[in-house]
């Protein structure tokens, strides 16, 4: 038995980095896992790698309509929803005052409000009285004053309040959905090679002693796996720091 042996998962942005490898492990453990994404070659890709347990769908979660669709999708493929990992996102480097207002927008749209959406339309047809879990993939940009991310981390900040706020409205409810945020630290993907290739024109050389400081994806997954579990079934309205203390430092 697998440690989510059976659930249903959908997970936003799971063509590429942090959200490939929740698909893959969860997986792993037994779950049967629908990707979401807009890069669809690569959406499909981890799909087929992971099998018959696995369906792609095309989602830009900052649409209401197809919100509801992917939800009706994977009810119709899988019959159920267990684990909503909400993960799509993607940063921009730029400081306040150069920051495009449309950019500002873009962020919060695609990361804040693509996390209220996937919860307001999840909630409703999410397995009930068991226990059932939402996580919502926040950032020590959250945490930390980290300079040049505005709008991340106005959309990342907004999403652990958000993530408290639903986690009490649904223990109020006795739905069995817990809802929690995580927030790592610097993690090996595709988002964090834009910013290395920034370091590496500034500072050549530092991009290989920065990059074997950080997080694996595997080390993400395996507390999206944990908090997906019954194993955490007494957590709900947290959030998790996985940094290596990078935030406190
Ligand atoms: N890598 C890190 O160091 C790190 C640290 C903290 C938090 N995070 C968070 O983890 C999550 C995954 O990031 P990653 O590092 O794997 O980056 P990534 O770029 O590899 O993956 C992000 C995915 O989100 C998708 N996406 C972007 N806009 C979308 C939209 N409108 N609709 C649907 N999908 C969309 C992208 O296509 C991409 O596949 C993000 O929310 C990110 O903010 C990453």
């Amino acid at each position: 038995m697998g440690r989510v042996q059976d659930k249903v998962a959908l997970i936003t942005g799971a063509a590429s980095g942090l959200g490939a490898e929740d698909a893959r492990v969860l997986a792993r453990e037994g779950a049967k896992v629908v990707i979401t994404d807009i890069q669809d070659e690569m959406g499909e890709a981890v799909a087929a790698e992971i099998g018959e347990n696995a369906l792609y769908l095309n989602h830009d979660v900052r649409s209401e309509a197809r919100w509801q669709q992917v939800i009706d999708k994977t009810i119709a493929r899988f019959g159920k929803l267990d684990i909503l990992v909400n993960n799509a996102g993607l940063v921009h480097f730029q400081h306040v005052e150069d920051l495009p207002f449309e950019h500002f927008k873009l962020e919060t749209d695609v990361m804040l409000s693509g996390a209220f959406l996937g919860c307001k339309y999840a909630i409703p047809v999410m397995t009930k009285g068991g226990d059932a879990s939402i996580i919502n993939v926040a950032s020590i940009g959250a945490i930390k004053g980290l300079s040049g991310i505005p709008a991340y981390a106005a959309a990342k900040g907004g999403m652990i309040a958000m993530t408290r706020s639903i986690a009490v409205h649904c223990k109020e409810q006795k739905y069995g959905i817990r809802v929690n945020s995580i927030a790592p630290g610097n993690t090996v993907t595709p988002m964090i090679d834009q910013a290395m290739e920034q370091v590496e024109a500034d500072a050549p050389g530092l991009r290989s002693s920065i990059e074997a400081g950080m997080g694996q994806p595997a080390d993400v997954a395996n507390l999206v796996l944990f908090l997906a579990s019954e194993e955490s079934r007494r957590i709900t309205g947290t959030n998790i720091v996985i940094d290596n203390a990078e935030s406190i430092e």
